[in-house]
């Protein structure tokens, strides 16, 4: 038998009358893991997540938190889980310290026992100095920060996180992934969605790909990778008059045919074996061909997801491409 799982769902199906938000959807989150659900704009992954939280009943299809039935038990399910979502949940007028304090108190802790977490958690996520302001001032990477911390009051085994970086700045999204993988080295599984394909390639052990409500792929993100093709060779020669010379090279050398970029001396060259980059370089160096730049990568996650969806991710990740 293998091990208890985090989270196991199979065949889950949200209608919104006519409409199919999650069509079918199967997950299986390992104890300890960081699952990445990733897909673009309206793919259904909050959706996912709150059926998982019990927070919208799940129309077909079941799911188990820790093996507790998400439809029988939820009141079981509901202490097994943190959840921090999309928006934050804390009122507005109090200060960071009071609304963790007054959560602490929801969820039946003592005052005093309230009092020391609440400081505990405004160290560990780096909020002291802000601690007694009303959140009403608070930036949205201190929100995002307070709400993450607001749902750990009761340390629960398994957090979900819906897009935990959406609209951060670079460095406080640094931060917050900090805070996800000391989470994960306490002890929690967590399992978070994300329209990032960096993200879930930073942080997750695995990840499913969900578009218009189902699951088009899973694996780890490395995995994920490779599935779509081999390493690519990028290389900018000198000159463009060594255009076709270079490509003979590469035809000789690798029996591959390199894809040549409109930009002039750009060309990609498919490596079925990473290690076959040096042979490519030597042979264009004896073949008198010179190199402005060169780079070995793997495909990224936006050209997984082209490759298994036909289409990419959303209008943002194409015009930052562009
Ligand atoms: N309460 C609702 N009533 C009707 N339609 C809804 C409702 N909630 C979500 N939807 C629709 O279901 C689909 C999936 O929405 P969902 O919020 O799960 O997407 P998402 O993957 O979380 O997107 P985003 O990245 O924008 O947060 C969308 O088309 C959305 O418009
Ligand atoms: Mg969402």
């Amino acid at each position: 038998m293998t091990e208890l799982s985090a989270v196991r769902a199979e065949g889950l199906v949200k209608d919104f009358g006519e409409f199919r938000a999650v069509d079918g959807i199967d997950l299986d989150v390992r104890q300890g893991e960081i699952f990445g659900v990733l897909g673009p704009n309206g793919a259904g992954k909050t959706t996912t997540l709150r059926m998982l939280a019990t927070l919208l009943p799940i129309d077909a299809g079941r799911a188990e938190v820790f093996g507790v039935d998400v439809r029988r038990e939820p009141h079981r399910v509901r202490q097994l889980l943190g959840v921090t979502g999309q928006y934050a949940s804390v009122d507005e007028d109090l200060t960071a310290r009071e609304n963790l304090w007054l959560f602490a108190r929801i969820q039946g802790l003592s005052h005093a026992r309230a009092k020391a977490i609440a400081r505990d958690l405004l160290d560990r996520f780096g909020l002291q100095e802000a601690a007694d302001r009303p959140i009403a001032q608070f930036s949205g990477g201190m929100r995002r920060r307070l709400d993450l911390a607001s749902s750990l009051i009761t340390r629960p085994p398994l957090i979900f996180l819906d897009e935990p970086t959406t609209g951060l700045d670079p460095r406080t999204r640094g931060q917050m992934w900090d805070v996800i993988r000391e989470l994960v080295a306490d002890g929690s599984t967590i399992l978070l969605t994300t329209q990032y394909l960096d993200e879930a390639d930073q942080l997750a052990d695995r990840v499913a790909v969900i578009d218009h409500g189902r699951k088009v792929a899973e694996d780890t993100p490395d995995a994920l990778k490779t599935q779509v093709g081999e390493s690519t060779l990028q290389l900018v020669l000198e000159s463009e008059a060594d255009v076709p010379a270079a490509v003979g090279v590469v035809r000789r050398l690798l029996g591959e045919e390199p894809v040549l970029s409109p930009e002039a001396g750009r060309m990609n060259v498919p490596l079925p074996d990473p290690n076959r980059a040096a042979d490519v370089l030597i042979g264009l160096r004896e073949a008198g061909v010179g190199i402005s730049s060169m780079s070995v990568a793997k495909p990224t996650l936006d050209e997984v997801f082209l490759a298994l969806t036909g289409h990419g991710t959303d209008d943002r990740s194409r015009t930052e491409a562009a």
